[in-house]
């Protein structure tokens, strides 16, 4: 966190004087290596006047376009290490895009095929970019119970005990998943706030990044604050909230959200409307120039509220995992709102003359 950047005026926004310091250039000597080590940015005009300094870590300079890069190499890696993922066979998980491209790319340094089973929801750009790296895809359901046989975790888990030449890489409870979290994402915003981070606001797929990177701040500095975040639509179907606030009667329910989930690491949940945040996610764009996917810009929404409530010096630092550009063809596609009811985002944003 250079000093010079802390200290400029925030709501003064200008064109740097020239280009960086060459000598700062990364050289790699492979494609994978360019994971990790991801830029911290400072967000200067969604909050005027707020308290608290927000900063996003911006995942998707990734190589492969999200944070899931990050699990995709470490669960190959341990599988790998450990003897459970053998010469010759082929990946098989359940997501919806990010991790995929993760495993793709570390199955073909690897030399292991993978086979991804999505939701009717994966965007078109992640599954041309998928095919594009040699991955199988396979449609399933998320939206249906575990024991129905279109459930996209239930086709995964039929994979591997059908043919023995299958591994199922379980991103949702492997402990490589927040691992990968607490060895690069939690050590690179300590290192990039010098250790000044006060609150971690991440949303959840797997839990994974909320968790590890929580575990490894507290682990620094317990007093942190971590966060996690999911659209209220999805949050109203689970039973997270009652087990999370110890309601009453909390200790009879099963847990129906992912394992990496880590209760422990959480101070708080917060959720919003899938409709404010495509809303904000246009207006993020055009106030701050941060092209941001869906869940990202929930983080940063909860963020620039929270901003507002914390003492001054506090350092909010918000988790984006995946680019705007690849929901070009979706949430920031003015046709698209049009078909799905979200008519009034693109009147809004992108009105019909
Ligand atoms: C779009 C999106 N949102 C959120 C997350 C956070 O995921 P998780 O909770 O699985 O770590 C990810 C993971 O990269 C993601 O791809």
């Amino acid at each position: 966190m250079p000093d010079d950047t802390a200290a400029r005026n925030p709501s003064e926004w200008r064109l740097p004087s020239g280009f960086r310091d060459p000598a700062e250039s990364p050289v790699f000597a492979d494609v994978l290596e360019n994971v990790g080590a991801t830029p911290l940015v400072r967000v200067n005009r969604l909050a005027p006047g707020a308290p608290g300094e927000i900063w996003v870590k911006l995942d998707q300079f990734n190589v492969g376009g999200s944070s899931k890069d990050r699990i995709g190499l470490n669960i190959i890696r341990s599988a790998i290490a450990a003897g459970e993922l053998r010469p010759g066979q082929r990946i098989v998980d359940f997501g919806a895009g990010n991790t995929a491209i993760g495993y793709a790319l570390a199955g073909l340094a690897t030399g292991h095929p993978v086979t991804i089973v999505h939701n009717p929801e994966l965007s078109p750009e992640k599954a041309s970019l998928l095919r594009l790296l040699g991955a199988d895809l396979v449609p399933g359901r998320h939206d249906v119970p575990p024991d129905d046989p279109r459930n996209w975790a239930a086709i995964a888990e039929r994979y591997e005990r059908e043919d023995p030449s299958n591994w199922w890489a379980r991103q949702v409870s492997t402990p490589a998943n927040p691992d990968a979290h607490v060895d690069s994402t939690g050590p690179e915003v300590w290192h990039q706030t010098g250790g000044r981070v006060t609150h971690w606001i991440a949303a959840v797929a797997t839990g994974g990044t909320v968790s590890g990177t929580g575990r490894y701040l507290k682990s620094r500095k317990p007093e942190v604050s971590v966060i996690a975040t999911d659209f209220t639509e999805k949050v109203e179907v689970t039973n997270l909230l009652p087990i999370l606030d110890r309601a009453e009667g909390w200790e009879e329910l099963e847990r129906d959200f992912p394992e990496n989930l880590q209760l422990d690491v959480l101070d708080r949940f917060e959720s919003r409307r899938k409709a404010e945040v495509i809303d904000y996610g246009w207006h993020v764009a055009r106030t701050e120039g941060l092209v941001l996917g869906p869940s990202s810009v929930l983080s940063l929404r909860i963020a620039v509220d929270l901003a507002h409530r914390v003492p001054p010096g506090s350092v909010i630092v918000s988790f984006s995992a995946d680019s705007g550009r690849d929901y070009t063809s979706r949430e920031y596609n003015a046709d698209w709102l049009r078909a799905n009811g979200y008519g009034e985002i693109a009147d809004k944003y992108e009105p019909r003359h």
